[in-house]
């Protein structure tokens, strides 16, 4: 079967988005580094918990989806899509290698018809400035004989009631033929597209989305630590507020921001500002409040131990969700990784449970029985909340719990033995 579509880079984003294409009868081959994930691929087999294998294999079977490591696959489809991580280097700074490595090899493969969309993550200028010269060697002109446009991935893992296929589109081409050869592909799969001027707002309006809620956050997280000190439930002020049917959003506080996204995304756009004299304050002060999360939500353990006349060195601390969200097995920058260090580094004993992250082989750790933790523990902190636990069970049995995600509900409400954030 021809192949319409390559997606480089098989991950979060680019396995959905391939299972969208072929779902709509557009074949799609993937293109990854990851041997391991081309031959799951190639079994029908996902790694990725949105897109069931019982989903995957029939595209796979039908010939619809296909996997690959080699570059060269891309010369016989007609357009590319680049779904490739975008972090940011250890001093903080974006790091486009592995984008802009993989664009020099689409570069000498590019053809007279191509249409290139990038879908990473990033700050706006990246499509205009930094990938277009490099594809621009191909000798092919852009508007003319290829087509470059930046389209942002929204999906947000785990969630059902907007998909890939669901959520709309934003798609901002270099020319309005660009655009438009964009739009009418994703208009081919998606059930929305919006096409906006340029691919700077596009790449924009995606950082706007992440700083939104970031910033959002933060402010419920400061809130939370003031209501700490005030003695007043922060759980209650939130969904009280939530109450107002307009003029207010609601966010929940949290041991702090986790995922590819919102920890690294911001300061994409906070490192872009420097180049034009200007300082991205909102993302700043978002990023200092949240990241310092795991630091209270240590304090507030220390504390609880205190109230039963332990200290933190010695005391079995037992951590409930270790991943960065309810329901998903990613830890990418979890906020559970950092608290683990710290609580380590103040010499506690440290276990956990997480039904979708059965290792965190960096740390030294495989997830236990948690019947067996609620006798033992001297802490149990619900760090995330999935689905399936009883957390009612969980504040009735345990000697000491400190729920961050307010989990125990009106059960850890009226139990003396609860601490809440
Ligand atoms: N995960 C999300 O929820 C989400 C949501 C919206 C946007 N995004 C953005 O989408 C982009 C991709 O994120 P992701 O979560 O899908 O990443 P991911 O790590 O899940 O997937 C990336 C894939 O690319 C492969 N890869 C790495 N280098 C490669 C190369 N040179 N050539 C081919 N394949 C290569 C990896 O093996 C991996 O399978 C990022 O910019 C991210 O910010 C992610």
């Amino acid at each position: 079967m021809k192949r319409d579509v390559a997606i480089v880079g098989a991950g979060y984003v680019g396995l959905p988005l391939a299972q969208v294409f072929a779902e709509a009868g557009v074949g799609v081959v993937l293109l990854d580094v990851e041997p391991g994930r081309v031959a799951a691929i190639g079994r029908g087999e996902s790694y990725i918990g949105d897109v069931p294998s019982e989903a995957l294999g029939p595209l796979v079977v039908a010939g619809l989806i296909s996997a690959t490591t080699d570059y060269d696959a891309v010369r016989e489809t007609d357009a590319i899509l680049i779904a490739l991580p975008t972090p940011l280097s250890p001093n903080r700074e974006p790091d486009l290698s592995i984008v802009l490595g993989a664009v020099k090899k689409l570069a000498g493969r590019l053809r007279a018809g191509h249409l290139v969309v990038l879908e990473s993550t990033t700050y706006p200028g990246t499509t205009r400035e930094d990938v277009l010269p490099i594809l621009a060697e191909s000798g092919l002109q852009v508007g003319k004989d290829f087509f470059l446009a930046f389209s942002p991935e929204r999906v947000d893992p785990g969630r059902t009631d907007w998909t890939t296929k669901t959520t709309p589109k934003i798609v901002g081409g270099i020319t309005s033929a660009c655009t438009e050869r964009a739009c009418a592909l994703y208009e081919r799969a998606l059930m929305t597209v919006v096409p906006v001027s340029t691919p700077e707002a596009a790449e924009l309006t995606k950082l706007l989305e992440n700083i939104f809620r970031s910033v959002n956050i933060a402010l419920v997280n400061e809130l939370a630590q003031l209501c700490d000190r005030m003695g007043v439930d922060v759980w209650e002020v939130v969904e009280a507020a939530g109450t107002k049917p307009f003029g207010f959003m609601s966010f929940k506080p949290g041991p702090g921001l986790g995922g590819h996204c919102l920890p690294v995304d911001p300061f994409y756009l906070s490192w872009k500002a420097r180049e034009y004299d200007f300082y991205t304050e909102f993302i700043e002060l978002a990023g200092k409040v949240n990241e310092n999360m795991p630091y209270f939500c240590l304090e507030k353990i220390t504390r609880a131990l205190n109230s039963i006349e332990r200290s933190v060195k010695g005391s079995k601390v037992h951590l409930v969700g270790v991943s960065y969200k309810a329901d998903v097995g990613d830890v990418r920058e979890s906020p559970a990784l950092k608290l683990i260090e710290l609580l380590q580094a103040e010499g506690a004993v440290v276990s956990y449970h997480d039904p979708h992250v059965p290792e965190l082989s960096a740390h030294g750790l495989a997830s236990t029985d948690l019947s067996g933790a609620l006798r033992e523990a001297d802490c149990v902190a619900v760090v995330t909340a999935h689905s399936g636990i009883d957390y009612g069970r969980l504040a009735e049995e345990a000697r000491l719990v400190v729920d961050f995600r307010n989990a125990t509900g009106k059960a850890g409400s009226t139990n003396g033995r609860v601490w809440k954030l």
